[in-house]
């Protein structure tokens, strides 16, 4: 974010450090800077410092004279890494951990339960227990950390067995943030850990827990370096062959190290498990330079490397990767900062081996690969894509080709950013539980995937999270201050958000009551902020990289009214008459105060921006009376861009609804219909197979410009909810009872979706015809809808070829605006409009 400080020629960097208590400490970071074209990296070694201020202290023209040097407490990691001292705060070396134990009898029924920090990879006989990936998954570490259980009846046997475990850094100390990573859930001294409990049971009757304790036996292991944003570094000649089998000579290992602080509050495994759950195969091999290839998987992905070679011992061979080339085919990095993305594997040479890094990941569509004996062909490296796996949800299909495809890019996105988390990106440093950008995506997540438990335990997350006096951070698992900004509207606020859409799209009364008193405290710390006009006018990130910006205090208004809000309607769910009314009372004297602050006599709010206008709208703060004026005013600034946007992360996920509903369709079409900048058409022009962090990623500079972000894919919620028409009511949530109520706009010729709702299939058709619209909806079944027919004459429309008014299972409500509003039980029924 410093950009815009730093001009040509010399620049200073000045910090100021205070602390009432002690001695000022500051620990610095490597700073990055893009210029023009070359990517510095400033390693601050030596500063002066002084204990008074001085006028022009922060300038470059400052002479510091009398100002002492200071010594720079640096990363203690800057030692190479693998040879970083367990004891320092840098990343942990990889470690095996082993014990064997005897089986009277077969085994009848066995159960492993097991956790660690960071990350483990639990072994019985040999064999990898499980195909869970990154366990025990990661939560906010210093409250809670989850253990797995396995049902290993198959792994054990009579007689002698092994059981072992890999250790890895993952986010517990990998170090994470940028600047190089320097947060960590890890203090100083903090090692890996490691906790099991195998039950098991024989033929025989007995039973038998064989737990970690001292007679367990620990060794480095073939892993010289893991970390998440860095890479793995495997050396095969390291391998110890048969550790985790039984009657392995275990002779030159050390005892392990009882933790005294054991593992915080544990907790069984809260959302779905990481899983790989896909192979891509690269789709071209290029060599720019003699040696070196660049394989190109044809879609950016969280991904890590699967290699087959044959090779001499020592052979080392490289692959970092990138989401773009150079021109001259090499990989451009420049967009991961210090991330370095970069796994080694050096052959033991015996035969073929097959290797995959197992304690780390990243996005990306090229790899370049040096040290490979021969040129690779399609199999010698294969991508295996990783990431939470809930299964898939939604389907939406429509007859523009251009919108299936920005479909695909935002599923590619969602999937890049589900790492027990959902996090901004998966490539530079830092791939962080961002909460705007999640609040923003997360009803078109649900769309398409079963998002119910992965958002409940992240719900869990940020109330672990959440500050002593209510603020919560703006990312979730929190690694540091520097990323708490306490309570930044729209960031902190998907405290409430995501358990209120859980709450609307899966009915989930439970969510509601678990998060109800956070969302209290987060709302009653915001009214100990108010400012004199009575709104909560923090500094936040606001319209996050828009095309115009609004200013940000104001979008901390109109979220702090949303928190309120919804507070009060959880409260109203609950039957917390008594908080019900304060909130509805708090939230109303917000409203009052925000329209009296930022509404103009020309209906437009604040800088009449889009996102001005759109998020009063969206959030239910504009009188009635002036409602349709404030849409209008959005929809000429739309047609004043060309038929564009012009908003950031949080106008974009409203824009083309709140359009629609005021009988602006067919410019909400216009905007995802292009591939005119700025559009998610025009990131497809440019070969984006996944969302851009920005809408003119390709006009900008690496430093923070991500290839796959997803919060800006925020736009496909219209595919399912506008353009097919399928709505949750929160009246009646989980879809009990359904809206259905379609656009039928500009070019389209047909749209179909599908959603798999709590009670069955939900569904909705719709073809234009000679003369005549053909909708066809199904309606899961212990549910009703509501269809919004597209018509006004009930007798212009059939249901299964019979006239509306005799169509079984429908009940005609009557007209509302432009629409014919009926009612219907569950099935399926074909309605006909003549037009
Ligand atoms: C992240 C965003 C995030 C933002 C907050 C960025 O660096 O990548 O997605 O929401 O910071 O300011």
């Amino acid at each position: 974010g410093a950009a815009a400080n730093l001009r040509p020629g010399r620049n200073v960097i000045a910090v100021r450090v205070t602390n009432s208590t002690g001695p000022a400490g500051l620990t610095l970071g490597i700073f990055q800077s893009y210029f023009g074209g070359e990517f510095e990296t400033i390693t601050p070694t030596e500063w002066l410092c002084s204990d008074k201020l001085a006028k022009g202290w922060n300038t470059p023209k400052f002479s510091a004279k009398g100002w002492v040097k200071a010594k720079v407490v640096g990363q203690p990691g800057d030692a190479p890494w693998g040879e970083v001292a367990q004891e320092v705060d840098g990343p942990r070396r990889s470690q095996m951990l082993r014990k064997e134990f005897e089986l009277p009898a077969e085994v009848v029924r066995a159960r492993a339960y097991v956790s660690g920090l960071g990350y483990y990879e639990l072994r019985l006989n040999g064999f990898r227990v499980g195909d869970d990936v990154f366990t025990p998954g990661w939560t906010q570490y210093e409250k809670r950390i989850q253990y797995q259980v396995y049902d290993v009846t198959d792994l054990l046997k009579i007689g002698r067995n092994a059981v072992g475990a890999i250790l890895g850094n993952g986010w517990w100390s990998s170090g994470l943030g940028w600047a190089g990573g320097m947060e960590r859930h890890a203090k100083p001294g903090e090692n890996l850990r490691f906790l099991l409990q195998l039950e098991v049971e024989c033929t025989d009757g007995s039973k038998h827990v064989i737990v970690t304790d001292s007679s367990w036996a620990a060794h480095l292991s073939p892993i010289v370096e893991d970390t998440l944003y860095h890479g793995e570094t495997h050396d095969a000649r390291l391998e110890q062959p048969g550790w985790d089998k039984p009657r392995f000579d275990a002779k030159d290992w050390q005892p392990v190290k009882i933790v005294k602080d054991p593992l915080r509050k544990l907790c069984a495994q809260r959302g779905p498990t990481l899983r790989v759950t896909e192979e891509l195969y690269p789709v071209k091999i290029t060599e720019p330079k003699p040696g070196v290839y660049v394989l190109d998987f044809g879609q950016n992905h969280p991904g890590r490397p699967k290699l087959t070679v044959k090779a001499p011992r020592g052979t080392t061979i490289r692959m970092v990767h990138a989401e773009y080339l150079k021109p001259d085919g090499t990989l451009e990095r420049a967009n991961y900062r210090s991330a370095r993305v970069t796994d080694t594997y050096i052959c033991k040479g015996s035969g073929v081996e097959v290797w995959e890094p197992r304690f780390t990941y990243r996005g990306f569509r090229y790899m370049q690969v040096t040290g490979l004996p021969s040129k690779p062909d399609r199999t010698t490296i294969v991508s295996r894509v990783l990431h939470s796996a809930p299964p898939m949800a939604g389907t939406f299909e429509c007859s523009n080709p251009l919108l299936n495809r920005i479909l695909k890019n935002v599923r590619w996105g969602q999937r890049s950013n589900m790492h027990s988390v959902p996090t901004d990106c998966p490539q530079r440093d830092e791939r962080l539980g961002w909460m705007g950008d999640a609040q923003a995506f997360a009803p078109t997540s649900i769309w398409n995937m079963d998002m119910a438990l992965f958002f409940t335990k992240w719900m869990r997350d940020i109330l672990e999270a959440q500050q002593p006096d209510g603020a919560v951070p703006g990312v979730c698992p929190n690694v540091g201050d520097w990323v708490i900004g306490p309570g930044r509207s729209a960031w902190a606020d998907a405290i409430t958000i995501i358990p209120w859409y859980v709450y609307v799209y899966y009915g989930d009364r439970q969510i509601l009551e678990q998060a109800f008193p956070g969302v209290r405290k987060w709302v009653e710390y915001m009214q100990t902020k108010l400012s004199k006009d009575g709104l909560y006018e923090e500094p936040t990130w606001g319209d996050w990289v828009p095309v115009e910006p609004t200013p940000d205090r104001p979008i901390a208004a109109m979220f702090g009214y949303h928190s309120t809000n919804l507070l009060a309607h959880m409260a109203q769910i609950l039957g917390k008459k008594k908080d019900a009314d304060r909130y509805r009372k708090l939230a109303e004297a917000q409203r009052r105060a925000f329209n009296k602050k930022y509404l103009k006599p020309d209906n437009n709010y604040v800088t009449a921006t889009q996102t001005s206008n759109i998020l009063p709208l969206a959030f239910g703060m504009v009188e009635p009376d002036r409602q349709q004026a404030v849409a209008d005013n959005i929809a000429k600034d739309v047609k004043k861009h060309g038929g564009h946007h012009t908003t950031g992360f949080l106008g974009t996920a409203f824009i083309l609804p709140v359009l629609a509903q005021h009988g602006h369709a067919d410019l909400a079409y216009g905007i995802v219909n292009t591939d005119e900048y700025p559009s998610l058409g025009y990131m497809i022009k440019k070969g984006a197979t996944t969302i851009w962090e920005r809408w003119n990623t390709d006009q900008m500079g690496p430093g923070m410009n991500s290839r796959n972000h997803f919060a800006f894919g925020s736009m496909a919620q219209w595919f399912y909810e506008g353009l097919a028409g399928l709505n949750p009511d929160p009246e009646q949530p989980g879809f009990k009872h359904v809206i259905v109520r379609p656009y039928i706009v500009g070019d389209l010729k047909w749209v179909r979706a599908d959603y798999p709702t709590l009670y069955g299939r939900l569904a909705s058709e719709w073809k234009r015809e000679k003369g005549s619209l053909r909708l066809r909806v199904t309606i899961p079944p212990n549910t009703t809808a509501t269809v919004c027919l597209p018509a006004r004459d009930v007798a212009r429309v059939t249901e299964s070829g019979q006239p509306l008014t005799q169509a079984p299972g429908v009940t005609v409500k009557g007209p509302e605006g432009d629409r014919l509003l009926v009612r219907v039980a569950a099935g399926t029924y074909e309605f006909v409009i003549q037009q």
